[in-house]
């Protein structure tokens, strides 16, 4: 029998590399999707065109937002690992939404997780955490940093955060929260900034777009990329003992180096073309994100291979690929 996975958020930019990573290693992997009036699972998609990945591929309609769907789901499926990846994701988007980010954050990982024990499963439990609860507290920021949340989404997740941590040692769970720093790749969300910016460059350098708008480009983040942070995930459910574990590549970057990269790999000078616009400014902004991975180092061996130059690059070839195929909005 494979081992079989329930991923919510599979549709997502980590759930599509997840999946694909599940399959491969020969999981039979369920999603969870929501319903859409168009298309939303793009990222996914190519996924078919393997037909043997196919057929170990399975989507259930349901919402974190929905507690009976998550109970059926888990009864239905009765996975032996299930990753909750599903969230709103975007800090800017939390503060107009903050009640339907805590409930989908906050408060759909305690459906998720009353549904496993509901159920009797024992199964193994990954969290999405963030490294964005870490918020106003300085780097470097490891596991037993303290938590300083600075928006809705950062407040939502660290609830979810630490009802894992609960639900480990009140109920002997095998439930883990990966303290993820940002991590990208050509499938990432249009509006967060790496893509947004590596999107603009290559319509510039098509003659489709004049300016590129930002909002505050000296804050600090720790880019890695999305394809290698997913294997960390999957280390972190087949170690011996549950643990949270840090992922990140221990290196600080400005929005700004980042904008620099970019335009310097299409042979264009970003001063031409960013303008400053106050409406991508947070109302609590957090300056500065340097993971310090050296658990997940020394206790799952992993590491970050491709640093945030390399991953500019393969950013903005990406998207100067899909402009000329076409495929200028549709997410890799
Ligand atoms: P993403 O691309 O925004 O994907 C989010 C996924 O969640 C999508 O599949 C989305 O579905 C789904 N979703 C949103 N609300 C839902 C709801 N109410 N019910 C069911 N599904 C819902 O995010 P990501 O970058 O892959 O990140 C994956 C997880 O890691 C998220 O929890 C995020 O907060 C966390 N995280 C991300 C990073 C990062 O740098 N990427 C770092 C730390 C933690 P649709 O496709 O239908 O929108
Ligand atoms: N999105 C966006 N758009 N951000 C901008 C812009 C802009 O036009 N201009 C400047 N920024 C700045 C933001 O203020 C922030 O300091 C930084 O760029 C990164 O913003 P995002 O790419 O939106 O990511 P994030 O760091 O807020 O959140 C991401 O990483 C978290 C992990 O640290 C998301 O993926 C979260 O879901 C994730 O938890």
């Amino acid at each position: 029998m494979p081992k079989r996975a329930f991923i919510t958020g599979i549709t997502g930019q980590d759930g599509s590399y997840l999946a694909e990573l599940l399959l491969a290693k020969g999981y039979e992997v369920h999603g969870l999707v929501r319903r859409s009036s168009s298309f939303n699972r793009g990222r996914i998609d190519p996924i078919y065109l393997n037909a043997e990945a196919g057929e170990r591929l399975f989507l259930h309609y349901g919402d974190m937002t929905d507690g009976v769907s998550l109970v059926n789901l888990i009864l239905e499926i009765r996975p032996d690992e299930v990753y909750n990846l599903a969230a709103q994701s975007h800090v800017r988007v939390s503060f107009e939404m903050p009640e339907y980010t805590a409930s989908a954050d906050g408060i759909g990982t305690i459906r998720l997780l009353e549904a496993i024990r509901a159920a009797k499963l024992d199964c193994r439990f990954y969290q999405a955490s963030t490294s964005e609860m870490f918020g106003a507290t300085p780097p470097p920021q490891a596991e037993d940093t303290i938590f300083y949340p600075r928006s809705p989404y950062a407040a939502a997740k660290l609830y979810a955060h630490w009802m894992t941590v609960n639900y480990r040692e009140a109920y002997d769970m095998y439930a883990v929260s990966g303290i993820l720093f940002n991590h990208e790749s050509p499938r990432r969300g249009e509006t967060f900034v790496t893509r947004k910016i590596t999107k603009a460059v290559a319509a510039i350098k098509a003659g489709v777009q004049d300016v590129l708008m930002l909002g505050n480009i000296d804050a600090v983040r720790d880019w890695g990329y999305a394809k290698e942070y997913v294997e960390g995930m999957w280390r972190m459910l087949q170690a011996d003992e549950p643990s949270d574990y840090v992922l990140a590549t221990g290196v600080g970057t400005t929005v700004r180096e980042f904008v620099e990269m970019s335009f310097e790999h299409a042979d264009l000078d970003w001063h031409d073309y960013v303008m400053f616009d106050q409406r991508y400014e947070r109302p609590t902004e957090v300056d500065a994100l340097i993971g310090d991975p050296s658990k997940a180092r020394d206790q799952l061996g992993w590491k970050a291979e491709t640093g945030v130059r390399e991953l500019a690059r393969l950013m903005v070839d990406a998207d100067v690929a899909a402009l000329a195929e076409g495929f200028g909005t549709q997410p890799r």
